[in-house]
């Protein structure tokens, strides 16, 4: 999952989004901006152009919705509780409508691309859906629920990657940001949403990657992370003229260099890998760059080959072993993390220790763990049957858990005695005395707040102790 928190999940991924107090980079209306997402990391840097379109438009936005003018949810369908939580969220909304009857409702993402009109049968309180590839009609879309009418702009796109949207980063800790670098997917893993919901596979143009990253660099980030469905098949033919020079395609081993060059002190980070496109010239190439951060996150799902045709995976366990051995040997010292389903369709108990053991093989740094939700229009859907009982595939899931704790423990423990460069990222949850970041292999360090240090500064952190999701330490010169 392309998340930048790492504990070992279970529940849904989904989780709230509130607009920090903005003022409008246009000419002011007064109007205010509410939006709240849910889902990937895809999602909540949507949210962030959406913030950057509107915020064009004179608005501003506000961390309440009770007074908020316009209150968007981008929303998530990746599994049917995700869906679920908007719903209920919906609901919470309806009283600050009743009170406020010219507030304008919308439900942007996922959700508003999978139900299209049928959301406004559904929810009355929407005022308007708007699929992730029509944000820039937004100001319009608002404009015709301003005079009363409801609105729907659920058009995908072969082009649209918002190359040109500088985003408004919202819930920023001005140290880390998200960088969009392509949109959709175009690989119909039997069980997946995504591409219905996210349209096809479309690369954006790498020099407003680079200049994104630049920017981001000159205002006092240090860390983006490039962000897409599937990183490794990142693509950009340039359309220069007939027969000009610099017509070379840039694939994602290219485009993660220029990134990396634009300056050491800038952390890169990417999400998410996909088992059957990432290239040795991609571990190669995170080799030769320190700041290219060595972690990957290669989603499995499954570790049994029949179950893998059956996802449509297209790797087999042969396959991602190897995958897995390459990682090892170039870059030794590389955190990996995964994705795994439990229960999908047919799936027997052996097939689910096959999941079992491949966790062994590679020992996970952490993990997000789901049971299979069908999600209606799906290949899975429509060719095989959801026959695993619940309990079933709650009872696999709770091993998988449990194995993978062991595993998040077990890494853990081999960065105690050890120096980890940690990129202070702010203040730890529990207590302001101490500091939080990440190590290269993005696991969470907490440690002693030292005045010499300021959040968005690199220490050398030895780790002394571990609980299975942190690394406890101290600042060492
Ligand atoms: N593009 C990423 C994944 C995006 S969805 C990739 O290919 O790895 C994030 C994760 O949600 C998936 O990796 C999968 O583990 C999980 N997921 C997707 N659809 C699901 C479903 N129908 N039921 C349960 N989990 C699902
Ligand atoms: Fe879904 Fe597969 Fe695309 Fe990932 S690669 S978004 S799991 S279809
Ligand atoms: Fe992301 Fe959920 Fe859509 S995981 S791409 S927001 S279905």
């Amino acid at each position: 999952m392309l998340e930048l928190t790492h504990t070992t999940k279970t529940q849904d991924e989904s989780r709230q989004g509130e607009a920090l107090d903005m003022v409008p980079t246009g000419d002011s209306t007064g109007r205010k901006l509410y939006i709240e997402s849910y889902g990937c990391q895809m999602n909540f840097s949507d949210s962030e152009i959406v913030a950057s379109i509107l915020m064009e438009k004179g608005f501003e936005t506000t961390r309440d919705y009770k007074e908020a003018d316009v209150v968007f949810i981008n929303t998530c369908s990746i599994r049917e509780n995700a869906e679920q939580r908007v719903r209920n969220r919906l609901k919470e909304f309806e009283s600050a409508k009743a009170k406020n009857p010219g507030m304008v409702v919308g439900v942007l993402g996922c959700m508003a691309e999978r139900l299209k009109s049928k959301f406004l049968e559904e929810e009355k309180l929407v005022d308007v859906v708007v699929g992730p590839d029509a944000y820039r009609d937004l100001p319009n879309l608002i404009e015709q629920a301003d005079d009363g009418g409801r609105a729907v702009n659920v058009l995908l796109s072969r082009e649209e990657t918002y190359a040109d949207i500088n985003p408004v980063r919202l819930n920023s800790n001005g140290i880390s940001a998200f960088i969009s670098i392509m949109r959709g997917c175009d690989n119909m893993c039997s069980f997946c949403v995504v591409p219905f919901t996210r349209g096809r596979e479309r690369s954006r143009d790498p020099e407003s990657i680079v200049k994104e990253a630049q920017d981001l660099y000159d205002a006092g980030y240090k860390e983006v992370t490039l962000l897409g469905q599937n990183v490794d098949s990142y693509k950009f033919k340039p359309q220069g003229e007939e027969g000009a020079l610099n017509q070379e395609t840039v694939n994602f081993a290219q485009l993660l260099e220029m990134v990396a060059q634009v300056n050491p002190e800038l952390r890169v980070r990417f999400s998410t890998s996909h088992p059957k496109d990432i290239t040795d010239e991609v571990l190669y190439t995170m080799s030769r760059h320190e700041n290219i951060c060595k972690y990957i996150h290669l989603p499995v799902q499954s570790g049994n080959s029949r179950v893998l045709e059956l996802m449509n995976r297209t790797y087999d366990r042969e396959w991602y072993k190897e995958r897995v051995d390459a990682i090892r040997r170039i870059i030794p010292e590389c955190g990996i993390s995964t994705d795994v389903i439990t229960g999908f369709c047919s799936e027997t108990e052996e097939e689910h220790q096959d999941t079992l053991s491949m966790m062994e093989y590679v020992k996970y740094d952490f993990a997000y763990m789901f049971a299979y939700s069908e999600r209606p229009g799906t290949l899975a859907a429509k060719r095989y049957q959801d026959d695993v009982p619940e309990e079933v595939k709650k009872r696999r899931l709770t091993e998988v858990v449990n194995l993978q704790r062991s595993h998040s423990l077990y890494r853990i423990e081999q960065f105690v005695g050890k120096v980890h460069k940690v990129l202070i990222e702010g203040f730890s949850k529990r207590s302001d005395q101490d500091y939080c970041g990440r190590n290269d292999q993005n696991t969470m360090v907490v440690f002693p707040v030292d005045e010499r240090y300021k959040v968005g500064d690199y220490v050398n952190v030895l780790g002394e102790s571990c609980t299975s999701a942190t690394l406890i330490g101290r600042i060492i010169d």
